[in-house]
């Protein structure tokens, strides 16, 4: 197959092949290892504060030879409010009784005591570092910051989930489209929580095609040479490829969450917000189920810095019952080579694909 496109001139890659971002499971070395691929490594930052971020690009930096991008949460805060204010009482009162019941030592923190994090702030760092590839989920970037990112002639890669977002992004600017599918593993990335569309990506994939100008790359299910080229024939220039690594060498994931991940069957995949407060696709579990029965839940970010504690207890404690362990919902087998091999492997099933025989 002939690899070259806009988005292979644009990302300068061999393949348009975006190893996807994964906050709490990439890695300087996941991209390092995807570079190697010649495909498009990206660093999750996340809400990491600016600091932390200016490390991770530093670390990356120093490991890979090849640019690469990096990608933040562009979400707009909820006011704190009386209203939230006791909610978020609620919330911790419940969340201390089922982490006791459950013997996990968890030390929740107060409301006045969560760190937000400016996006702002990150942008300024990664302006500073020189990053040239700038991806970003959850909301489209306000007009100063994309000005500004325009200015230091960075390429400005934003994720939607509908026709609508797509568009909104097109208009403002923003120069890449990453259409995330119905089946993607982890958060939506939808502008609104509350008001995201549940057309399925493959439908929205050809509709974004045919009216909006830019190129578009598509995440959400793709593993093999089929899923690929399906989206290929729907009109996506770019490949973003997640739960696929999530069992290789350079996750960040601890073993036995992947050996978690490999046990998984397609009936215990579900979307909730109970860990974050957005919806993200994963692996059903105890937390989940009593988290969901309490209609407790606090919006984002106020739920994920709840509930950031507990997961860090249920990871020191080896308990995949309060874990968040996200995937989509095309369980591959999570192989445990590296990220290189894995996508190598990807790209030598597209090049040799042979379509089995139509039945007539
Ligand atoms: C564990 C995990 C963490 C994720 N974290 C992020 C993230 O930090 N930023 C982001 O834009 N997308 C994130 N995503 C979504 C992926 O970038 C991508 O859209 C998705 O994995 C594609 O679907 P697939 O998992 O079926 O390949 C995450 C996905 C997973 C599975």
């Amino acid at each position: 197959m002939d690899w070259g496109n806009e988005l292979t001139r644009l990302l300068n890659v061999k393949y348009p092949i975006i190893q996807a971002p994964m906050l709490g499971v990439g890695t300087p070395q996941m991209v390092a290892a995807a570079t190697r691929a010649e495909t498009l490594g990206s660093l999750p930052l996340g809400d990491l504060p600016a600091e932390e971020c200016k490390a991770k690009i530093q670390k990356t930096n120093a490991i890979s030879k090849q640019p690469f991008a990096v990608n933040i949460f562009v979400h707009k805060l909820p006011e704190i409010d009386d209203s939230l204010r006791k909610d978020y009482k609620e919330t911790r009162k419940f969340l201390e009784k089922l982490a006791s019941e459950h013997q996990l030592e968890v030390d929740f923190p107060m409301l006045e005591e969560i760190k937000l994090t400016d996006y702002h702030d990150q942008i300024e760092v990664i302006i500073e570092e020189e990053v040239k590839i700038f991806s970003f989920t959850f909301g489209n970037l306000d007009s100063e910051s994309i000005e500004k990112l325009k200015r230091n002639k960075t390429i400005l890669i934003g994720t939607c989930t509908s026709f609508k977002e797509a568009k909104e992004l097109e208009a403002s600017g923003i120069d890449i489209i990453c259409l995330q599918g119905t089946g993607a593993g982890g958060h939506r990335g939808s502008f609104d929580e509350d008001d995201h569309s549940e057309i399925d990506g493959f439908s929205i994939l050809s509709e974004i095609y045919e009216k909006v100008n830019i190129p578009i790359i598509y995440a959400g299910g793709i593993h093999n040479a089929k899923t690929l080229l399906a989206v290929r024939d729907l009109g996506a220039q770019g490949f973003q490829v997640g739960s696929l690594l999530l069992g290789s060498k350079e996750s960040n994931l601890p073993e036995f969450a992947k050996e978690r991940l490999r046990e998984a069957k397609d009936e215990e995949l579900i979307l909730t917000k109970s860990f974050s407060g957005r919806s993200a696709r994963g692996i059903n579990n105890t937390f989940i189920k009593a988290m969901e029965a309490s209609g407790n839940i606090l919006p984002y970010p106020y739920q994920n810095k709840l509930t950031k504690a507990l997961r860090k207890s249920a990871n020191t404690n080896q308990n995949t019952e309060f874990l968040s362990l996200w995937t989509g919902q095309v369980l591959p087998e999570f192989s445990g080579t590296s990220t290189t091999d894995i996508l190598k492997h990807l790209i030598s099933e597209v090049n040799n694909y042979k379509p089995k025989p139509q039945i007539n």
